[in-house]
């Protein structure tokens, strides 16, 4: 069913309650998703973006339900990948002549997946189409953010971006705005999104930013193809992102640790008392990976100033969890962060030399060689672990 977001601009996606998993199993999404697709109604119709393939031909008979399919004029692809590209193929079964504007990029992504030589229409930063009542819509290509091949429409007179992936969040709601929903919900959800999607972006992001607040555009919503759109204040979110892709932290420090015998968890423990003894205003929290989600702990990596990883030696090395998650941080790209190394072993003790470099080779700045222990933590090391933790503390 389409729903008015302003004037003849309506929404017409697909609420995606039950999604748990995102990019295969690689984004947690606990709170589902929405796939935003807008259509246009004035003397040109136009639609912007489709929904993921699951739900294609519900979406293609959706909309025919709305407007005659043969109407449309304009199909705006803004990016390429399948959550918004994937209800085409039904669709251009129905309208196969008809234009998709779209970049360079998006043509090599959208036959590279579908195979198929629809009408494209290449367009570039600045283009204009011209969709009738005076209105317009304006291109604007978002290269990496964050694929090559993505971009941002803007309609003129109404004031809408409409800005795919960015300024998303992964939120099933009925309702289309940012101030009909929990506010704790909405930014939870839009800092995990820019924290394990678009952080290795920030530097592009930031010059994308200015270039777009320089064009002086005004802007009444930001219509995103996840989630809610942005119309209380919608600038509050582009100067979210502004802060998150200037190397944001907070005053937080978080230890992330896996285990075998619990020593090592032993050990984080500590280390987090002596961290609250000698800052009690730092933030400090402590996880078992093994029990915790990946991408929520990105979004904790996000917002610490330091990360203290922990591992016991086993085969001469640390535990794989341990490396994964390791990788997923030098994935991201994080900049500007502190980070230490612990464990415990009984014989050799390779894992903590090992993670300080890997840290290191993640682009994070390592305090120091860290702390190991053979065997269980007695008091005495459960001190040492104490006092470790006031170093860090103090390091940063
Ligand atoms: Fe990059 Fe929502 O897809």
């Amino acid at each position: 069913m389409k729903k008015k977001i302003k004037n003849n601009v309506s929404w017409i996606g697909k609420v995606d309650w039950e999604l748990q998993k995102f990019h295969g199993d690689e984004y947690s999404t606990h709170k589902g998703s929405t796939y935003n697709s807008y259509l246009i109604e004035e003397e040109k119709i136009v639609l912007i973006d489709t929904v993921w393939a699951p739900f294609a031909e519900e979406f293609v008979e959706n909309l025919a339900k709305e407007i005659d399919l043969n109407k449309i004029e304009y199909i705006i692809a803004n990016h390429g990948e399948v959550d918004h590209s994937g209800g085409l193929p039904a669709l251009m079964k129905r309208i196969p002549d008809k234009p998709i504007y779209c970049t360079s990029n998006a043509v090599k992504s959208l036959k590279g997946q579908y195979h198929q030589d629809w009408n494209f229409q290449v367009v570039k930063t600045g283009d204009k189409l011209d969709i009738g009542n005076g209105k317009e819509l304006v291109f604007v290509e978002m290269q990496m953010l964050h694929w090559p091949d993505s971009m941002a429409t803007y309609l003129t007179k109404d004031n809408i971006l409409f800005s795919n992936d960015a300024f998303g969040q992964h939120l099933a709601t009925e309702k289309l705005f940012n101030d009909l929903v929990d506010p704790c919900d909405l930014f939870v959800e839009a800092m995990k999104y820019y924290a394990n999607i678009l952080t290795p972006f920030s530097a592009i992001l930031k010059k994308k930013l200015e270039e777009v607040l320089s064009l002086h555009l005004p802007i009444d919503m930001v219509a995103t193809s996840h989630g809610v759109i942005w119309r209380d204040n919608p600038i509050q979110i582009v100067e979210k992102y502004s802060q998150w892709a200037n190397d944001y932290q907070e005053n937080q420090i978080t230890i992330i640790y896996d285990t075998m015998w619990n020593g090592t968890k032993l050990l984080a423990e500590k280390i987090a008392e002596g961290i609250e003894l000698a800052d009690s205003e730092v933030v400090v929290k402590v996880f078992n990976l093994a029990k915790s989600d990946q991408n929520d702990l990105i979004t904790e990596v996000f917002k610490s100033k330091t990360v203290v990883i922990g591992s016991p030696t086993i085969n001469n090395s640390f535990l794989h969890s341990v490396a994964g998650f390791i990788h997923l941080m030098k994935e991201l790209k994080f900049k500007n962060k502190k980070a230490a190394a612990f464990g415990c072993y009984g014989w050799s003790g390779e894992a903590v030399k090992q993670i300080n470099e890997w840290l290191q080779n993640a682009g994070f700045a390592v305090i120091d060689e860290g702390i190991r222990n053979q065997w269980n933590p007695d008091i005495n090391v459960q001190n040492t672990a104490l006092e470790y933790g006031k170093k860090i503390a103090r390091s940063v």
